[in-house]
């Protein structure tokens, strides 16, 4: 095996403890690997006016593969507010660095596994018949569109004459709108892309019959948002007939999707979305297997091989700045066994979650999320492990 250059950016707050915790268990578990560290976020927004700095997307460039943390995003305003005051007044506007750099770099393929722990205290549970309990087993991997939709970044208040004006040409927006004065609209756009659909689409139908799930279902929302949401069913329709026949093609609609992933959660199997709506369902399953502590996520560009690893959760501010860091590092870790399978390694990553599988069965070891706590800097008198704790432990089993 060479030894490869993994690109670690652990952004901010909890983002570096979490990060710390998977490269040592990359370490432990035989992975052979140099990180380089990359800055992002915050600090570089307050500093150079720029959270993604541009040697951080040279490295990007050069080795291909990174693991992200989490960053720390603020409104508009507060942004502004929080430059030093050297690059106050000079017109910078925030933007989110890892929103940037799915663009930047085209990562519009977005994967999240929501599979059930055996023994997570913090699995779903559901009252059965005659008052009886069940457990049932999520096993469900959904795939986001991540660089279209509504994080695309088109939007405006008070619009642009030109903008007012092709939407007047629109009857809708004519008669629902046409009275209210320019400076009160604001508008953000949701484009969709033939593209970009078929890929997110393809992924998924491939994904579904590499790993043998019956289904993929799309979940938006085409009996209203008839253009895009309707774009994309169709779309999946076709590729479902001409080339993945023995999959089922289902369709649900957002809202009706996150109720009834708590009624039948066992029965979804691959599902595909756009990135607003990929983001909320995917955040609707996780927590029926134990919350943001234990979702991870691949997003990466098929054609270049460039790809971010990440856990979904944020940087969890209130928690940054504990002595003793109390987070879950389970997301990021298993976010790391996501970057090792898109670069065959596996091996280790199956030795990785075979031991994550076993720390959360035994029980021994639990984070205060785990453990049902507030989180506080008390949870670790209170029994809840560390993060650290929980790297250990893992190690441990490796
Ligand atoms: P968050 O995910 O940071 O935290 C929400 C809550 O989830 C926390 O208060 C904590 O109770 C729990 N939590 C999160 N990670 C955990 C872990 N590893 N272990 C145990 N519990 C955990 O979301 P929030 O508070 O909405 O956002 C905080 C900041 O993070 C914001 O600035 C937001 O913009 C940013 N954010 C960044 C993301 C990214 O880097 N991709 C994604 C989501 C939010
Ligand atoms: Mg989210």
């Amino acid at each position: 095996m060479t030894k490869r250059t993994i690109v670690a950016l652990p952004g901010d707050g909890i983002g570096r403890a979490v990060l710390d915790e998977a490269i040592r268990v990359l370490d432990a578990a035989g992975f052979d690997a140099e990180y380089v560290e990359g800055d992002i976020g915050w600090e570089f927004w307050c500093n150079e006016g720029n959270p993604l700095p541009d040697r951080t997307i040279r490295l990007l460039e050069k080795h291909k593969i990174a693991l992200f943390g989490a960053i720390t995003s603020k409104p508009k305003d507060e942004a502004a507010g929080e430059l030093s005051p050297d690059l106050q007044g000079k017109g910078l506007v925030y933007s989110s660095p890892i929103v940037g750099l799915r663009q930047l770099f085209g990562l519009d393929i977005c994967m999240r596994p929501c599979h059930t722990y055996k023994g997570n205290p913090l699995n779903f549970i559901r009252r059965g018949k005659y008052g009886s309990f069940e457990e049932p087993e999520v096993d469900v991997v959904i795939f986001r569109q991540n660089t279209e939709g509504l994080y695309g970044g088109v939007e405006w208040s008070d619009p642009p004459q030109q903008v007012y004006d092709a939407l007047m040409t629109h009857p809708k927006f004519q008669k629902n709108f046409g009275h209210v004065p320019k400076a009160e609209i604001s508008v953000s756009t949701r484009i969709f892309t033939k593209k970009a659909t078929e890929r997110i689409l393809r992924a998924a139908f491939s994904h579904a019959k590499k790993y043998r799930y019956k289904s993929v279902t799309v979940c938006e929302k085409p009996n209203v948002i008839r253009e895009t949401s309707g774009m994309m069913y169709k779309m999946a329709q076709e590729i479902q007939k001409a080339d993945f026949p023995e999959i089922q093609l289902w369709n649900t609609n957002i809202d009706a999707q996150m109720m009834w992933l708590t009624k039948n959660p066992e029965d979804y199997g691959v599902i595909v979305a756009g990135n607003m709506f990929g983001d909320i369902v995917s955040d609707g399953f996780a927590g029926l297997i134990g919350g943001l502590g234990f979702a991870c996520s691949a997003q990466y560009n098929p054609d270049t091989g460039i790809g971010v690893f990440e856990p979904t959760h944020g940087s969890a501010p209130k928690y940054a700045s504990y002595e003793v860091s109390i987070v879950n590092p389970i997301a990021m870790i298993e976010s790391s066994c996501m970057m090792l399978d898109f670069i065959g390694e596996n091996e280790i990553a199956g030795k990785i979650r075979h031991a994550v599988a076993e720390v959360i069965a035994e029980g021994k070891v639990r984070t205060y999320d785990m453990m049902k706590m507030r989180g506080t800097p008390d949870v670790i008198k209170e029994g809840a492990a560390s993060t650290r704790e929980m790297g250990d432990a893992i190690i441990a089993k490796l």
